[in-house]
């Protein structure tokens, strides 16, 4: 055995044989971290040219003639990480779940496994049987046939799965296991590249659907190579904010499905609880109206939810003016300042702005913009909105506002919770039918016209 020194840079996974401060592929900066890698001195199995014989291995296949075998997939007791995996889970899948620490992803897997009623055997390397026990009695689900295991040693976690050969395996979490094939410590990139396709050829070979758990690190990747992502089937981040109660799962990559779907809990002093019914639980529960509270329609995945946003402006006393946005893109909030100072003459300047959104979730669609430039300006002008208004739509840097996709099933979800105006982009209306709708639809095309038909 011959031991080499290398440096892997932590995004992308590229090696060196020396320390740099900037990745030469990925470009990022400070990404580098030493690893000892064994390599087997025994002599590569000769490379041969496709010269050397006139043989040859298999045979290529008539697309029409593979057969097709209907996938039977594992319900696995719980509709939203059905519906978010495509139906359930496809055996001999590898999926990852990523998340921040002490976001849910232990319960959420633990509860799995204690609801499911087939043989599941869940591993353990962070916490001890007894830890274990004290989560399942807090989450009370009683569960004769779910076994854990507690290891970090990857051999004796895949012997351990292959003598028990349960229907489904879980890993908690990849950065804890090691292989005794690789000399780095638990969690390097190495080691969890190595664990990761250790469980793959198992997840193949055995036909057990594996679940993995990964920590994600503070840029919002899963620790570890892009590299991991690329060699499981399936990649789940759990996210939210660990003060608030609501997580969304959401799907990044799916072989098996859509990444459409999003899954939405709550967290509960009894664990997770499915949210069916996400837009009664993110709205404000006052009727009252109060400036810098507004109502969006959202899109995540494919459901429609309307989310309350609430931004306070107030007279900025320290020096520069603060900005903080909690769910909403930072960056994204300059952006609409400076949109609102360009091209509607409302200066932001010389104030904090402050920017919410209900629930702590953090919401990806874009159409929420409209909802947030009407709380700032009501927040501005101490001019409440009415609680029977809400918007749809996106910003434009020239203060456009813009079509959103699958506007029907907002204006659908608006009607379904009694709201008797909504703000659109004037271009979503092209081809829709507004006739029928109970809701006053109202379109917009700039933010000039937002601010005459809301604010005077
Ligand atoms: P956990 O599943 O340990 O997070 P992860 O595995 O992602 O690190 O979740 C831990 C948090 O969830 C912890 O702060 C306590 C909270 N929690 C509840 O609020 N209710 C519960 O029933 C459980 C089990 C945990
Ligand atoms: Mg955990």
């Amino acid at each position: 055995m011959k031991e080499k020194k290398v440096f892997i840079c932590s995004e992308c996974g590229h090696n060196s044989p020396k320390w740099e401060g900037k990745c030469a592929v990925c470009g990022q900066w400070n990404t580098y971290t030493e690893e000892i890698i064994t390599k087997s001195t025994k002599s590569e199995e000769k490379k041969q040219s496709w010269r050397d014989s006139n043989q040859v291995d298999g045979k290529p296949i008539l697309i029409h003639e593979v057969q097709q075998s209907k996938i039977i997939r594992l319900d696995l007791e719980d509709n939203e990480l059905n519906r978010v995996l495509g139906g359930g889970l496809v055996p001999g899948s590898i999926t990852l779940i990523g998340g921040e620490p002490g976001i849910g992803k232990s319960t959420l897997l633990l509860q799995v496994a204690l609801s499911i009623r087939c043989d599941i055997l869940y591993v353990s390397g962070e916490e001890s049987p007894e830890q274990i026990r004290m989560r399942a009695d807090r989450v009370g689900i009683k569960n004769d046939q779910c076994k854990i295991y507690s290891e970090t040693n990857l051999t004796k976690v895949l012997k351990q799965a292959n003598s028990t050969q349960p229907q489904i395996l879980v890993i908690d979490s990849i950065q804890t296991l090691h292989s005794p094939f690789v000399e780095s410590t638990p969690g390097s990139i190495s080691q969890v590249r190595e664990c990761t396709s250790q469980l793959q050829s198992f997840a193949k070979e055995t036909n057990t659907p594996v679940l993995i758990i990964g920590h994600i690190n503070k840029e919002g990747h899963i620790a570890g190579p892009k590299i991991l992502e690329h060699i499981v089937d399936t990649v789940l981040h759990f996210e939210g904010d660990r003060n608030h109660i609501y997580r969304i799962l959401r799907t990044k990559k799916n072989r098996f499905g859509s990444t459409d779907e999003i899954g939405i809990y709550a967290m509960e002093s009894a664990g997770l609880r499915e949210v069916q019914n996400p837009s009664e639980l993110l709205l404000s529960q006052s009727d009252e109206d109060l400036s810098g509270s507004t109502v969006g329609v959202t899109v995540e995945g494919v459901r429609p939810m309307l989310i309350e946003t609430q931004a306070l402006v107030s007279p900025a006393i320290y020096g520069t003016p603060q900005r903080s946005a909690t769910g909403y893109d930072l960056r994204r909030l300059s952006m609409l300042l400076a949109v609102l100072e360009k091209r509607a003459g409302l200066f932001f300047g010389q104030s904090d702005v402050f920017l919410n959104i209900a629930g702590g979730l953090k919401v990806q669609d874009t159409a929420i913009d409209l909802s947030i430039i009407a709380a700032m300006v009501s927040s501005l002008n101490n001019i409440p909105v009415h609680s029977k208004i809400c918007f749809s739509g996106e910003v434009g840097l020239t203060g456009e506002i813009r079509a959103v996709n699958r506007i029907e099933q907002r204006i659908e979800e608006a009607t379904r919770l009694g709201f008797e105006q909504m703000f659109v982009s004037k271009y979503n209306l092209k081809g829709v039918d507004s006739s029928g709708f109970k809701i006053q639809i109202t379109p917009l095309s700039k933010l000039d016209d937002l601010i005459s038909a809301v604010f005077s």
